[in-house]
């Protein structure tokens, strides 16, 4: 049975159309790809998954259920976990505090997320302002990890970090794929890294899934053809 199935999704900005029909099904401990170049709707995409953006058409399911009715944090609660693009996390706030607030029962907990990632332990007592992007990125994801979801949607994660930090991101991704049999999905720029760790892919143009497949089925040509510059 799938997890997540996104059937015929539309989706507008007040007047203007994001979304003309976008279908993605994953399942139970799989990682799926969400690709395309800048605005094609990827991250309309994770945010009406995610319910901070309602759509217009087509059916949203999750775990069985409709969610399409959902607020986002009936959403999260029932198992979406969303890292945004941007981190967000709430400056002002130290690292435990950002932790603690988004915390709900299960595996996840304060220790196990600061047993995932050593150096959010280390800054404990730090303001989220005051850390670097790569651990503001690592608290973005541990705060998700907190809500102990079935699903982690992970936006542009990678983004606006040296390459050595984006390394440590991905090598954070891969362990989450191998511990815990969560599902994820992914979107980022790097289709070398998308093709080591996801199982299978999406690939979006303005608005639309126009290709889905196993990733090691997707060809240079569809790549070129979609997301090449
Ligand atoms: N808040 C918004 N208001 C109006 N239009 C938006 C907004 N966010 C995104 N869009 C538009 O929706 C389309 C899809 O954007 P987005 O989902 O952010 O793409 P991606 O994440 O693939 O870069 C683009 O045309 C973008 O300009
Ligand atoms: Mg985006």
């Amino acid at each position: 049975m799938s997890l997540l199935r996104l059937n015929n999704i539309t989706a507008s900005y007040g007047p203007s159309q994001a979304l003309f029909g976008v279908d993605l099904t994953l399942k139970q401990g799989e990682v799926c790809a969400l690709m395309g170049r800048n605005g094609m709707g990827k991250t309309t995409t994770i945010k009406v998954i995610s319910r901070l953006v309602k759509h217009t058409g087509g059916t949203l399911e999750f775990g069985g259920q409709d969610i399409g009715g959902l607020p986002p944090h009936k959403a999260a609660r029932a198992g979406l976990g969303l890292v945004p693009e941007g981190r967000r996390c709430f400056g002002p706030l130290t690292v435990h505090e950002n932790l603690h607030a988004a915390a709900r029962p299960g595996e996840w907990d304060y220790a196990r997320v600061c047993a995932f990632f050593p150096r959010l332990g280390e800054r404990r007592d730090q303001v989220a302002s005051s850390l670097s992007g790569g651990e503001q990125q690592m608290l973005a994801i541990a705060r998700a990890l907190m809500t102990n979801p079935i699903l982690l949607l992970l936006d542009e994660a990678t983004e606006g970090l040296a390459p050595v930090v984006r390394q440590e991101i991905w090598a954070a991704v891969a362990r989450l794929k191998g511990e815990s049999g969560l599902a994820l999905l992914v979107v980022d720029k790097s289709l070398a890294e998308l093709q080591r760790i996801a199982d299978h892919a999406v690939i979006l143009e303005r608005g639309r899934s126009v290709w889905a497949g196993a990733m090691d089925e997707l060809s240079r040509d569809v790549a070129d053809k979609y997301l090449g510059v």
